[in-house]
C-alpha cells in the first residue's frame, strides 16, 4: 500500500506544535554573558563598537553581574582592562589585578553565579600580543611571542584567578601547552576543582575587532596570525582539541562561532566532552548595525545564529547577546 506523502509543514503550523518539535534547543542554561571591568567606581563606559555594551568598574560590574544570573544565565565570562601595561602583563597575575578584584567581588555578592576567567596577557601587555616578545630589539615583522616564557605567566595568571575565587579558568592566548602548564600549576596550587576551558580551535579572525575596543588590546605591531590559527585549515582543529584534552581541559571551546560551524559539528562528533562556542564581537557588532540601519530584524537574526549553534552541537554558548536572548526567549 502507498502511504501518503508524508507532509512537513504539519508539525510547522501553529508555535505549539512548533515548540513541541523543537528539542531542547536553545536556553539560558547555555549561554555565558561576556564582561569588561575597568578601574574605578561607578564607571559605566560604552564601547562605541560593541552597541550596548560597556566597561564597567568593580562595583557596577557586581550590579550587572546579579542581573545576569537574576536572568538564569549561569556564568560570566570576565576580561580585565588594568590602568598600566608593561612588557610581559604584570597587572594579569597581580594578586590584587583588576580581574582578581572583579572575581571577589562577584564571588561575594553574587555567590551562585559561576564565574569564569579569560587567561591571556593581551589585555595587559604593553605591545598587546598574548605573551611575551622573545626579540623585542629585532624589526617589528621578525619579533615573536616567547611560546614557553609565555606558559609561566599564564599559569601564575590562572592561579591567581583561582585563588581570587574563579571556578573556571579559560585560558586563550594559543600558545602551545597552555593547557598542561595551567592544570600543573593550579593542581600545584591545591586548586585541583578548578576547571578549565580551554580556547581549543581559536582562529585568527577578523571578526575579533570590535573587542579589541571593549579590552583596550589592540596590537602595536604585527598580527596574532603566528599562534591563532590560519581560517582556511580545518585540518589542524581537531588535533588542537584532541592536545587540550590530553593536556587536562574539562571544557573545549571553538571561536569565533559563525564562521567555524563545520568545526564545532566536527569537534560534536569526536569529543563527548562539553563544547562551547564563542560567538565573538565582530559576529555580535555586525548584526546591531544592520539591525540599526533596519536592513534586517536584529532579534530575530540574532536567535537565529544562537539556534544555529545549538544545532551544529554547542552546549555552551557565550554571546553579548545573553542577556536579550533570555528576553527574548520568555516572550
Ligand atoms: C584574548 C581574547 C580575544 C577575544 C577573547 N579573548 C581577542 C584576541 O584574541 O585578539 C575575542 C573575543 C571577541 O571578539 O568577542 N586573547
Amino acid at each position: 500500500m502507498a502511504f501518503p506523502r508524508r507532509r512537513m509543514r504539519r508539525m510547522r503550523r501553529t508555535e505549539g506544535l512548533r515548540r513541541m518539535v523543537r528539542g531542547r534547543g536553545l536556553t539560558a542554561d547555555s549561554l555565558v554573558m561576556p564582561l569588561f571591568v575597568r578601574e574605578g567606581e561607578g564607571v559605566r563606559s560604552p564601547v562605541d563598537a560593541l552597541p550596548g555594551h560597556c566597561q564597567l568598574s568593580v562595583d557596577e560590574m557586581v550590579k550587572e553581574a546579579g542581573e545576569v544570573d537574576g536572568l538564569g544565565i549561569p556564568a560570566v565570562l570576565l576580561f580585565g582592562i588594568p590602568d598600566e601595561k608593561d612588557e610581559k602583563g604584570s597587572q594579569a597575575f597581580a594578586g590584587d589585578g583588576i580581574v582578581q578584584r572583579a572575581i571577589r567581588a562577584i564571588k561575594e555578592e553574587v555567590p551562585g553565579l559561576t564565574v569564569i576567567g579569560d587567561v591571556c596577557l593581551c589585555e595587559y601587555t604593553s605591545h598587546g600580543h598574548c605573551g611575551v616578545i622573545e626579540d623585542a630589539e629585532a624589526p617589528s615583522q621578525e619579533r615573536t611571542v616567547d611560546n614557553d616564557a609565555t606558559l609561566e605567566l599564564l599559569a601564575r595568571t590562572a592561579v591567581a584567578q583561582a585563588r581570587a575565587g574563579a571556578d573556571i579558568v579559560a585560558p586563550s592566548a594559543m600558545m602551545d601547552g597552555q593547557v598542561a602548564a595551567i592544570r600543573g600549576a593550579l593542581d600545584a596550587d591545591g586548586r585541583s576543582e578548578v576547571a578549565i576551558m580551554a580556547y581549543a580551535a581559536k582562529y585568527a579572525s577578523s571578526f575579533y575587532g570590535p573587542f579589541r575596543e571593549a579590552a583596550g588590546s589592540a596590537m602595536a605591531f604585527g598580527d596574532r596570525r603566528a599562534y591563532q590559527m590560519d581560517p582556511a585549515v580545518s585540518s589542524e582543529a581537531m588535533e588542537e582539541m584532541e592536545l587540550d584534552l590530553e593536556e587536562g581541559a574539562d571544557i573545549l571551546m571553538v571561536k569565533p562561532a559563525l564562521c567555524y560551524m563545520d568545526i564545532i559539528r566536527d569537534a560534536r562528533e569526536r569529543f563527548d566532552c562539553p563544547l562551547a562556542a564563542y560567538s565573538v564581537s565582530g559576529e555580535y557588532s555586525m548584526v546591531q548595525a544592520a539591525a540599526g540601519k533596519g536592513w534586517i530584524d536584529g532579534r530575530k537574526a540574532a536567535m537565529e545564529i544562537l539556534q544555529g549553534l545549538v544545532r551544529a552541537g554547542a552546549d555552551i554558548i557565550i554571546t553579548y547577546w545573553a542577556k536579550d536572548a533570555v528576553k527574548w526567549m520568555e516572550k
